[in-house]
């Protein structure tokens, strides 16, 4: 529990949040209205009050009628000596789902995160939401609801902002549904050229970025912040052979990452079950370094991501001062290898295993091609590994190997 809420902390820190105090409770039957106990409700009051806080932030998901009912619990409580105060019950969930809005950078991205804020928010709806309806109108796309709209005869404003948000999220799910159709292309074309796909995945924080920057020369954003990385980001790098490889750099996974959220980038996160090779970055400077591993391969098994070839990164070892303490970790990880992402030291071994890898996990040929097929004996020689070559009077036999994705082009 301490690990968790202390991860709260982090999550709230990255979304610019201060963390004022917080307080626990261990209960045998959870409130349906309040979550936590009618006494501790008492506690959490005070401690608003002593504070000066603005929002209260739950580590366990609240129903709609728990946050309803703790808002007015908190309003009742300022109502005569402070009117105007107005304190927030949030949960992980809608602070996660912030965060994740901050740092959508891509236009799917920024789809995704707004569609599973209204979803989220639609049926949390209160009063104190009716500031929504305009947001949710004017907000990615521009093609929205255009405001809050005409009451109709005998509506509450609840139901017009109801209405609103019911009509940005069908806006919404179109334009995904187009987004999504074009990317669907864009996977065919590049799955066509036969490009093998490294997929990076990792703890949130755990140095994916950095580690794509180091291997790429690009300009992926980094941050020393939780989710800097929303949307998958594709770049080439070349391996020690020459070839190029494509890695793609994914959302940061988390503990407790709620199920609304897997789902908003199941289609982002399914680019995971494309690759060729997937590559889990660790941040080994972590104290519940184990438990980050976890949480990452419960979300890939969520995924139906299992069952591929996986490299375990153990990233930041400039960070520590035993040398001695990397080689026992090494042992604990299958195949592993130490990395430092910023300063590049153990990339180069990295990048020699990842093309061990795919290697192994290339087609064997051996093939004779008409010389009216010289663009066959071109692409052997581009996507894959050339043996042997030799010239007769039927054409040019090729033995080799070739990634699976073309492997069929060289069927007779
Ligand atoms: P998300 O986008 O949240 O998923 O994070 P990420 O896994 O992409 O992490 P990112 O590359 O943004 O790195 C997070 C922080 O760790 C940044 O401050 C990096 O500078 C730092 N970092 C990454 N790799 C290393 C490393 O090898 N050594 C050290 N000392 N710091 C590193």
């Amino acid at each position: 529990m301490e690990e968790s809420l202390a991860e709260l902390a982090q999550l709230a820190h990255t979304a610019q949040i201060d963390v004022l105090g917080q307080i626990h409770q261990k209960v045998e039957h959870i409130d349906s209205a309040t979550l936590i106990g009618k006494g501790k409700i008492q506690e959490l009051l005070d401690l608003v009050d002593e504070r000066e806080a603005d929002a209260v932030i739950f580590d366990e998901e609240l129903s709609p009628r728990q946050q309803r009912e703790i808002e007015e619990r908190l309003e009742e409580r300022f109502a005569e000596q402070w009117p105007e105060k107005s304190v927030q019950a949030l949960d992980r969930t809608t602070l996660i789902l912030d965060i994740f809005a901050r740092h959508a950078h891509t236009r799917e991205g920024a789809l995704q995160v707004e569609l599973a804020q209204l979803q989220y928010r639609l049926p949390r709806l209160t009063r104190a939401w009716t500031h929504l309806a305009r947001q949710a109108g004017g907000t990615a796309g521009g093609g929205g609801t255009g405001g809050v709209g005409l009451r109709g005869p005998g509506e509450t404003q609840l139901e017009v902002d109801r209405r609103a948000i019911n009509r940005r999220i069908d806006h919404l799910k179109q334009e995904l549904e187009n987004v999504r159709t074009h990317r669907a292309l864009h996977r065919q074309q590049r799955q066509k050229a036969g490009v093998p796909v490294v997929a990076l995945v990792g703890y949130t924080n755990a140095g994916k970025s950095t580690l794509l920057n180091t291997l790429s020369g690009a300009d992926v954003l980094t941050a020393d912040m939780l989710f800097a990385t929303l949307d998958p980001t594709i770049r080439r790098v070349e391996l020690p052979n020459g070839r190029h490889v494509l890695f793609s750099d994914t959302v940061g996974f988390i503990q407790k990452l709620p199920t609304t959220l897997i789902a908003a980038f199941r289609a982002t996160l399914e680019e995971i079950g494309e690759a060729d090779l997937i590559l889990h970055v660790v941040d080994i400077t972590q104290p519940n370094v184990m438990n980050q591993v976890q949480a990452v391969k419960d979300t890939l098994a969520e995924l139906d991501a299992t069952g591929k070839p996986v490299i375990t990164a153990l990233n930041k070892i400039d960070r520590l001062n035993n040398p001695v303490e990397i080689q026992k970790q090494i042992q604990e990880f299958p195949n592993s290898i130490a990395i430092s992402a910023l300063t590049g030291q153990g990339t180069d071994d990295l990048l020699a295993r990842v093309e061990r890898i795919l290697l192994a996990g290339m087609v064997p040929i051996d093939v004779l091609i008409p010389y009216s097929r010289g663009d066959l004996v071109a692409l052997a020689h581009e996507k894959g590994i050339v043996e042997h070559e030799e010239h007769g009077s039927q054409g040019t036999r090729v033995k080799g190997r070739v990634p699976p994705q073309i492997a069929a082009s060289f069927q007779t």
